[in-house]
């Protein structure tokens, strides 16, 4: 705690708050004690200047465009490490040894499996249920699977749980793309890696062998490491509100994959193709461009700002780069949507709209375009971002829970509606 504090003077009374630094960044103004001092509650939609916890995970300087997780340079990451080497380091706040690594993997490999009764569950959706919908709620069911082993002041389980979640996603997204395909499920192989894994189990079939491409499987490594954490984005902290009143970690990555289905957050990815094949051409650019300005209309320019980052997103540079090589070797190489992509940014870029409301591409931008490129429809690109993301759920419902200040999430209100009033029969309403 510093010594350092803030001045507030509400009339002719003087309030010392607390201010209180990290390691890095802004620090903050200790105001838990306000409302019982001074009878007022903060107000701050959106959450702009609020910082729900204390966290070690992950760093996000969005001026800078600097990400790291633990410490580590997200570029770093992205060039030498395994997505799955970037979980254990969310997790355990290290990068592990040999030994650790792989005793963390042969574990994660083998709870990559569902119960045959999840697989089911597939069955009762519509066939064209959308990939987020079916995760949404085979997660969710979890829990009813592993009731035994979900005491969440038990370490052990919370690990467990954390690595079942980390395994099971993958097999649970390409069921979910294999009940779009009306195809069977392809089981996982465990003498496959993870990520290779992740693609077998969506473009296997039962009729032939099927090679890994190492370039996809490079690529899709490569995204998952970008997309494992983010601070205190919306879903995150939607696992760690819910988490805060004890359910269960199943029932918390649920709501975490529904909060991040939403377009303006990781559903971005599929509503930046959807905006891509909406525009068709580059000559209609400038008429997009100025609907995405238009306060009357409520088209956005998808893929474009963040509430963080006022620079370029890290993750966007990185990715930019390894487009363009995944879509030289695919099929997509002539794609018109990367180069009508590629002229939006650049019409963007140079727009004044954007530059006086640091609107720069964040990573959902460019994830879509190799997404599609390595096959994988639209309606799974936030599905994968959901795979990728459990490693940073988890990391924080741990960490939250293991946090000695944390207590149940209950923000308060500014109450804006009818003062008291006496009830009237329906018969004396006219
Ligand atoms: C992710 O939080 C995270 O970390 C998220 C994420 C993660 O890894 O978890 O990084 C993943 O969600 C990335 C963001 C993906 N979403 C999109 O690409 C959707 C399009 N972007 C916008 O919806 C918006 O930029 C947000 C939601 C991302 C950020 O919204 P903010 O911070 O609330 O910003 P704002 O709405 O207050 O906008 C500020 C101004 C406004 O104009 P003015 O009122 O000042 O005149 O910028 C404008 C907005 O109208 N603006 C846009 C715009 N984004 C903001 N105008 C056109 N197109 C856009 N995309």
């Amino acid at each position: 705690m510093s010594d350092q504090h803030a001045i507030l003077t509400l009339g002719d009374e003087i309030l010392r708050l607390n201010i209180v630094n990290g390691t890095e960044g802004p620090g903050t103004i200790d105001i838990a004690p306000l409302y019982k001092q001074t009878g007022l509650f903060t107000r701050d939609p959106g959450f702009l200047s609020t910082a729900s916890c204390n966290s070690q995970i992950t760093y996000i300087d969005g001026d800078a465009g600097i990400l790291r997780y633990r410490g580590y340079p997200i570029e770093q990451l992205a060039e030498h490490a395994s997505f799955l080497e970037v979980a254990y380091l969310l997790i355990h706040g290290e990068l592990p040894t040999r030994v650790e690594f792989a005793e963390f993997e042969h574990v994660i490999t083998n709870h990559t499996m569902l119960k045959e009764g999840l697989f089911r569950f597939f069955e009762g959706f519509h066939y064209d249920a959308h990939p987020m919908a079916m995760m949404v709620g085979v997660v969710g069911s979890l829990s009813a699977f592993y009731h035994d082993t979900i005491d969440i002041h038990n370490p052990e389980h919370r690990i467990r749980n954390a690595y079942r979640l980390i395994a099971k996603m993958p097999t649970i997204a390409a069921a979910a793309y294999k009940h779009n395909a009306g195809e069977l499920v392809i089981y996982p192989n465990n003498q496959v890696s993870y990520i290779g894994n992740m693609l077998r189990m969506m473009f296997a079939t039962h009729c032939e062998p099927y090679q890994i491409d190492p370039l996809a499987e490079k690529a899709l490594n490569l995204l998952f490491i970008l997309h494992a954490d983010h601070e205190q984005n919306a879903s995150t902290s939607t696992v760690r509100l819910v988490g805060s009143s004890g359910a269960n970690p199943f029932a918390c990555i649920s709501a975490g994959i529904a909060s991040l289905w939403g377009p303006a957050h990781g559903g971005a990815n599929e509503a930046v193709l959807n905006m891509l094949n909406q525009i068709g051409s580059v000559d209609k650019i400038s008429e997009y461009i100025a609907r995405a300005k238009d306060k009357d209309d409520p088209f956005r320019l998808m893929g474009f700002g963040h509430r963080v980052y006022k620079n370029y997103d890290p993750r966007a540079k990185i990715i930019r780069d390894v487009c363009y090589a995944v879509l030289e070797q695919s099929a997509d190489a002539n794609n018109p949507l990367f180069e009508l992509a590629l002229r939006l940014e650049e019409i963007a870029l140079n727009d004044d709209y954007f530059i006086a409301r640091n609107l720069y591409p964040n990573v959902d931008f460019y994830s879509g375009i190799i997404y599609r490129a390595l096959n994988i429809p639209e309606n799974m690109f936030t599905a994968m971002f959901a795979v990728a993301r459990t490693a940073g759920w988890v990391s924080h419902w741990i960490e939250m829970l293991e946090d000695p200040e944390h207590r149940i999430g209950r923000p308060r209100q500014l109450y804006q509606g009818a003062q008291q009033r006496v009830y009237q029969p329906v018969s004396q309403r006219s």
